[in-house]
């Protein structure tokens, strides 16, 4: 079955191929053709161009008169699946407790453990399927999402197969990464180096042979996990075949940023706190830079210097960190607003970090992030706007008219 979209306004992130992640000043361009057509044959993009070479030979069409389209978000950063929320911490904060301080009152993260631990896997899995088709109606078609609220071999276990079921009953593309060193539960308590050796000696080898997991994760933070606790953790994880992903400066510069850079991690994400050799460690490797502009701006903490990054001619993803602790949102179009506003990129280099430059931080480059021939035919059209800065500009909108995955109409 092939579709035509035809009379495009704008078609963005058109490539013809991409060999590698955009680096530096190669994010500032965004390619685009103005009257578009886009044809797709069932789940795969097989040409585009000007309209005046649109194709005769197909089996229905699609109007995109006024309207643009893009390449779905790929969102390589969240935790979507919790129990229960957290209101009440929020209202703390604006009452003046910080993030740390709620942490060691036994709430935060430890606060989503214990929801987590008392919910059944069937009430886990409603709440997050509601949040993940809240996401593809936003235009997010790719995404990534991490355990790490069980903290426990079965209630880590629990959250990972609600990933697959997820994986199994939507379009959207799900990477799913282990986060069991994420804080240290209440069971292990003044025995972190006991937590660390169950997870390389018991977790990581049990999640690596049930296949759930495509990626490790930890959080390398100063009162979570240190440099070597986490290097240990990233080693394990390599022996057993799996790939890491690291939460780091978040809050402190620690040096996590050159360890992760030597043990070859996937991405560091979150990256508030950057150092000038926390930027010479990123220059040494292929370590892929995340920042995750939405969680500075819910917890109001500094947001990562996106400019500082890219003038080093390093790569640069935005993702949304979307949890019930620091970021309850994954709407990928504010996300690129936030990344516009406060974090001064513009929106070319916006879009490029959401989508194609993402596609890298998830391993998915060769199907997803452009408009490209033999990739899938997962994009979202919008409403009829101006220019596509309207996304950033317009940032309390919805501007998204439809969604299609894999070339279905979602
Ligand atoms: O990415 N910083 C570590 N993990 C999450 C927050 C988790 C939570 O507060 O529940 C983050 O911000
Ligand atoms: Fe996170």
């Amino acid at each position: 079955m092939k579709t035509l979209f035809y009379n495009i306004k704008e078609l963005f992130q058109v490539r013809e191929n991409n060999n590698a992640i955009l680096i530096g000043s190669e994010m500032k361009e965004l390619p685009s053709i103005k009257n578009a057509f886009l044809l797709i044959e069932n789940d795969t993009i097989i040409a585009y161009g000007s309209m005046e070479n649109a194709p005769t030979d197909f089996d229905q069409s699609v109007d995109v008169s006024g309207k643009m389209i893009m390449p779905s978000y790929i969102d390589s950063h969240t935790h979507i699946v919790y129990a229960g929320n957290r209101e009440q911490e929020f209202v703390d904060r604006i009452n003046g407790l910080s993030y740390d301080e709620i942490y060691q009152r036994g709430g935060g993260i430890l606060n989503s453990v214990e929801k987590l631990r008392n919910a059944s896997e069937e009430e886990l899995y409603n709440n997050a399927a509601q949040r993940l088709e809240e996401l593809i109606a936003l235009g997010t078609g790719v995404i990534e999402i991490k355990s790490g609220y069980g903290l426990s071999l079965k209630a880590e276990l629990k959250m990972l197969r609600v990933i697959k079921k997820l994986q199994e009953n939507y379009p959207v593309k799900i990477k799913s990464t282990f986060l069991g060193a994420h804080a240290i539960p209440p069971e292990f308590k003044g025995n972190q180096s006991g937590f660390v050796e169950a997870i390389c000696n018991e977790m990581i080898p049990e999640i690596a042979k049930s296949g759930l997991a495509d990626y490790v994760d930890a959080f390398l933070e100063t009162g979570y996990f240190t440099v070597d606790e986490t290097r240990k953790i990233v080693q394990t994880a390599t022996k057993y075949g799996l790939k890491s992903k690291i939460h780091v400066n978040q809050f402190t510069a620690i040096n996590g940023i050159e360890m992760c850079v030597e043990e070859n991690v996937l991405s560091v994400d979150h990256l508030e706190i950057v150092t000038d050799e926390d930027i010479k460690a990123l220059q040494k490797g292929n370590t892929i830079p995340v920042a995750l502009p939405t969680c500075s701006y819910f917890i109001s903490i500094p947001y990562t210097p996106a400019r500082k990054i890219l003038e080093a001619n390093l790569p640069l993803v935005i993702a949304s960190d979307y949890n019930p602790g620091t970021t309850p949102s994954g709407n990928m179009n504010f996300v690129v607003a936030t990344a516009c506003i406060k974090m001064k990129m513009t929106p070319e280099e916006a879009f490029n970090a959401a989508t194609l430059n993402a596609a890298y931080a998830l391993e998915v480059d060769k199907d997803y992030g452009s408009i490209t021939v033999g990739k899938k035919a997962s994009f979202f059209i919008t409403n009829s706007i101006h220019s596509i800065y309207a996304i950033p500009y317009n940032f309390g909108s919805n501007l998204i008219e439809s969604v299609y995955l894999n070339g279905k109409k979602q």
